[in-house]
C-alpha cells in the first residue's frame, strides 16, 4: 500500500498506512486531534483490539480491509451508518450474490458476516469505521459469529489497496451527498434493502431490553417496530438496535 497514491487517487491530503493498530477508530481520532485536515483516512493491515457496535469485537487478522475515514459532521448524523452500509453493499453485491443488509450496518451473505460500519462521532467531526473481510479463510467454528470473506464466497484474491480506494471513494461522496441533499435522497433505496428481509431489532425500554421486528422507517429518522403482540409503535431510528 502506497499512502501517497492513495491520497492522490481520493484527491485528500492525509493518508496513514498502519502495519497494525489497536483500531483505526483510534488512530484516526488520534490524527484528527493532532491538526489532520480532513477527510482523513487510516488504514491498517491489522488491528489488535477492532470494535464493533454495542462493544462487540471486530477479529481484523491479516487479509482483511480496515480503515476509518473522519469526515466532516453533516447535518444528519444519525443516516450516516445506514448510508455507508447501503453504499458499500451495493458495490459488494457486484463482487458477490445474496448479499443482504442487516440492521442497522452489517453486510451478511446468508447468515455469516461479511462486512461492517462503525460510525463515532468526535466533536465536529465523525469518524466512519469500515471492516470488509476480503481474502481470509476460516474453517466453520474459528470465529465468534459466522463469518464469510469475498475470497470464501468467490475463491478470487482481492486487491486491498484497489478496494480501500474504491470503498473509500464510495463512503467519501456518500457523505457528501447525504450533507448535500440530505437522506430523503436515499431513502427510498435503503427502506427497499433494509424491508427485503423481516429485520429483529432491539430497543431499551425503561430497564429492558425489547425485542421487535422492524416494519418501517420514515425518511426523517424514525423507525416504526413490531412487538411480539402485533402493536406498532414509532422511535428515533437511533433508539433501534441490530442483533448479531
Ligand atoms: C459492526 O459490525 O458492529 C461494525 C464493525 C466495524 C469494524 C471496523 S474495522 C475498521 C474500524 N476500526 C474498528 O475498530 N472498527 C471499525
Amino acid at each position: 500500500m502506497n499512502p501517497e497514491r492513495i491520497a492522490e487517487t481520493l484527491g485528500i491530503a492525509h493518508v496513514e498506512v498502519c502495519e497494525e493498530v489497536a483500531s483505526t477508530q483510534d488512530a484516526a481520532k488520534q490524527a484528527v486531534s493532532s491538526g489532520k485536515s480532513l477527510p482523513c483516512l487510516v488504514y491498517a493491515r491489522r488491528q489488535s483490539r477492532g470494535r464493533g457496535r454495542m462493544g462487540r469485537t471486530w477479529l481484523s487478522r491479516d487479509g482483511g480491509l480496515y480503515f476509518t475515514l473522519a469526515v466532516n459532521r453533516i447535518s444528519e448524523p444519525w443516516a450516516l451508518p445506514l448510508v455507508s452500509a447501503y453504499l458499500i453493499h451495493r458495490k459488494l453485491s457486484s463482487c458477490v450474490e445474496d448479499l443482504a443488509l442487516k440492521w442497522p450496518n452489517d453486510i451478511l451473505h446468508r447468515d455469516a458476516k461479511l462486512a461492517g460500519v462503525l460510525v463515532e462521532g468526535w466533536h465536529d467531526c465523525l469518524g466512519v469505521g469500515v471492516g470488509v473481510n476480503i481474502n481470509q479463510e476460516w474453517s466453520a467454528g474459528e470465529t465468534p459469529v459466522p463469518a464469510t470473506s469475498l475470497f470464501m464466497l468467490t475463491g478470487r484474491v482481492f486487491d486491498l489497496e484497489e478496494m480501500l480506494c474504491s470503498l473509500a471513494r464510495i463512503v467519501m461522496r456518500g457523505v457528501d451527498e447525504l450533507g448535500s441533499r440530505g437522506f430523503r435522497h436515499f431513502y427510498e433505496d435503503i427502506r427497499e434493502a433494509l424491508l427485503a428481509s423481516r429485520q429483529p431489532v432491539q430497543f431499551h425500554y425503561k430497564d429492558t431490553t425489547i425485542t421487535a421486528a422492524l416494519h418501517d422507517i420514515t425518511s426523517t429518522g424514525d423507525a416504526f417496530v413490531e412487538l411480539k403482540s402485533g402493536k406498532r409503535i414509532k422511535l428515533p431510528i437511533m433508539h433501534v438496535l441490530g442483533i448479531s
